[in-house]
């Protein structure tokens, strides 16, 4: 039933911004704590300002660009998160190290991991050339010092006021914590007003867009597809409990989709929604996906704002907005009573459908604290249900059962291949 031409023409009239995705990881990764703002977009901007003074090669302007926009991105607990804001930072190798992994583990992104693993070391003097036995990149240095400078500025209701303490405070740690190239530099940058009041604009995204040194390099269906699956490992490696959900949904959402008839290039956008679906819950404290017992009222609140964040980040990508609205629409049903929107039947369209469905076997299946996971055929007495009940598609559950053997060979294929990815990925994680 595969047809590679088909394949390779949904593959070549579908490209995405290289930018628009990067941008948005980096926006979800922020959402993990609301008291760090845009931090990495921040950092990010500072860091390429400098850059910029020093008139560096093309080759380490993108490499700091890519590898500061993402540069805590293994800060993936809230306790990682808010031990950033501290200037003064204690054990902050734990989520660079962490970060390099996960950015070694996507090909477009590995080229930042070694930036990123060294972005917390400190000059000291030219000792901090090299870090256990290893090379420091210069560009690290660079990082560093953005992103302590990002810290100094947070918070400031008047950054002009404070540039000149903070400019002093980076001066004095000329040559001890920071790599005096790169503080010359940013001396030279900071004497500009627009420096300091582009980090607090509210047009951000635009002003990195313009500074961004890939803006104009598109993404094809396929390396989306690994994008996504990409920021799937970063949303499933917050939890061991949910470690292989994403990866589980969309393999089910696409064998449906496939089996639907609908189009080689839907059924790819379909699998990518499957992986991004949970994207909102970076915003949801990971103790809370962790815990052993139910939720209280308010902590529910909370966790049934994540599909709205889905939309609110992937609807900033162009050409992505059917992957958007499915993947935002899976606590969706038909009779109205799902959430955000209460949308109804006439309102879900069938890939939406299919992902409402997707989610509900997938985690029907999966081990959770309160509950080990139901067979599949368990799982499809609670699926009638909930068509019965007019909140789920009774077609799509149709095909589902039609081809189960079909949908269980993939799924727990993808899932078991998924959870040892993750196994191995923690053991390294925590061998630092
Ligand atoms: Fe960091
Ligand atoms: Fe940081
Ligand atoms: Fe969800």
């Amino acid at each position: 039933m595969y047809n590679h031409q088909v394949r390779i023409d949904a593959l070549s009239t579908f490209r995405i911004h290289l930018f628009d995705m990067v941008c948005a990881l980096s926006t979800a990764l922020d959402l993990l704590d609301p008291a760090l703002g845009s931090h990495q977009k921040r950092t990010c901007l500072i860091a390429a300002q400098i850059a910029r003074n020093m008139a560096l090669n093309d080759s380490d302007y993108q490499d700091v660009f890519g590898a500061a926009i993402f540069h805590d991105i293994g800060a993936i607990g809230l306790q990682d998160r808010l031990a950033l804001l501290d200037f003064e930072e204690h054990d902050a190798h734990a989520h660079a190290h962490m970060g390099a992994l996960l950015l070694s583990r996507f090909p477009g992104f590995d080229r930042y991991a070694a930036l990123v693993r060294h972005h917390h070391i400190q000059w000291n003097y030219g000792a901090g050339a090299l870090f256990e036995g290893e090379t420091v990149p210069l560009m690290s240095h660079l990082i560093y010092l953005a992103d302590r400078i990002e810290v100094l500025a947070q918070g400031q209701d008047n950054i002009l006021g404070a540039a000149p303490g903070i400019v002093e405070q980076i001066c004095d740690a000329s040559g001890s914590k920071f790599h005096p190239l790169f503080v010359d530099a940013f001396c030279k940058t900071a004497q500009q007003e627009s420096f300091w009041l582009d980090i607090f604009s509210r047009n951000l995204d635009r002003i990195l867009m313009d500074l961004a040194p890939f803006d104009n390099i598109d993404l094809d269906l396929d390396q989306m597809l690994q994008f996504a699956q990409f920021f799937a490992l970063v949303i499933d490696s917050r939890s061991h409990f949910t470690a292989t959900h994403s990866v589980g949904v969309a393999i089910t959402a696409e064998t449906i989709a496939r089996h639907m008839q609908m189009s080689e290039q839907e059924c790819i956008k379909i699998r990518m929604a499957g992986y991004l679906h949970d994207l909102g819950k970076l915003a949801i404290p990971s103790e809370y996906i962790e815990r052993q017992g139910t939720l209280g009222e308010q902590e529910m609140a909370r966790v049934r704002s994540h599909s709205y964040l889905t939309l609110d980040i992937l609807g900033a990508i162009k050409g992505l907005e059917d992957v958007a609205e499915w993947a935002a629409c899976h606590h969706e049903r038909l009779d109205g009573s799902g959430y955000p929107y209460h949308r109804t039947g006439a309102e879900l369209t069938l890939g939406s459908r299919i992902m409402a469905v997707a989610d509900v076997y997938t985690a029907l299946t999966e081990d959770r604290p309160y509950r080990p996971g139901l067979s599949p055929a368990a799982v499809l007495d609670n699926l009638h249900e909930l068509a019965q009940q007019g909140k789920l598609d009774p077609q799509v559950i149709a095909t589902l059962q039609a081809n189960l053997g079909d949908v269980e060979t993939a799924r727990v294929r993808a899932q078991n291949q998924e959870g040892m990815d993750l196994i191995e990925f923690w053991q390294l994680a925590t061998q630092s």
